[in-house]
């Protein structure tokens, strides 16, 4: 069963309360929060106060994506709202440890990797892993094109994964629309981040119900 992340990277944050209903009630399974620092990617997003504000207003679970320097700095702070906690294998030190904390704290971790990384980089810490990430464009902005390095890396992963017997989503993310989706189902992508394809579009929910059929 696929699942549906929508980021609200793209969204106006002074009026999203009724998207948000709306998403819920569409049926999307999660929400997927960019959080970027400035420093490991040239953008700037937003932190804890704004996901603070979204997890009091919905019940679906939140997806954090830390696309900040040295990660492990921040995790006791996201972990207090986020449900599946993310960073990026290439920004932080020890990532074993940092997993294992985010787990401990009662949340699912996840290991993030960009276009850079090759996948067998984080084969062992896959057992620490309750999802996995792989950008399908380098972090930072949304709207951007799939890249199709990505799909390989899925396969990778997915036979990893698989061949390991590990219960670990495979989460994609960057440039998802309804054509990119399948390739990346097909290569074995279980969770599909989207922002500009779903967020703000009038087709919301056939988007939503599109992508949940593939
Ligand atoms: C990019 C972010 C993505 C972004 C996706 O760094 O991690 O989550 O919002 O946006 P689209 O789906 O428009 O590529
Ligand atoms: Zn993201």
């Amino acid at each position: 069963m696929i699942k549906i992340s929508p980021s609200v990277l793209s969204a106006d944050f002074l009026d999203f309360k009724e998207e948000i209903e709306t998403m819920e009630k569409i049926g999307v399974d999660m929400l997927h929060l960019d959080v970027m620092d400035g420093i490991f990617v040239p953008n700037i997003s937003f932190g804890n106060p704004l996901i603070k504000s979204i997890k009091a207003h919905t019940k679906l679970p939140l997806d954090v994506h830390l696309m900040i320097d040295r990660p492990h700095r921040y995790i006791e702070d996201f972990a207090k709202y986020a449900d599946i906690l993310g960073f990026h294998f290439e920004a932080g030190s020890n990532n074993a440890e940092t997993l294992k904390r985010i787990r401990e704290l009662g949340c699912k971790s996840c290991i993030t990797i960009k276009p850079c990384t090759e996948p067998e980089a984080i084969y062992d810490l896959l057992p620490l892993c309750d999802m996995v990430l792989v950008m399908s464009v380098e972090p930072g902005f949304g709207g951007q094109k799939y890249l199709n390095s990505a799909t390989e890396k899925l396969k990778k992963l997915r036979a990893e994964i698989d061949n390991r017997g590990l219960d670990c989503d495979l989460e994609v993310d960057g440039g998802i629309n309804g054509d990119t989706a399948k390739e990346a189902i097909n290569a074995g992508a279980n969770v599909l981040v989207a922002g500009s394809y779903l967020v703000g579009s009038p087709e919301l929910e056939k988007r939503v119900e599109y992508l949940k059929s593939l």
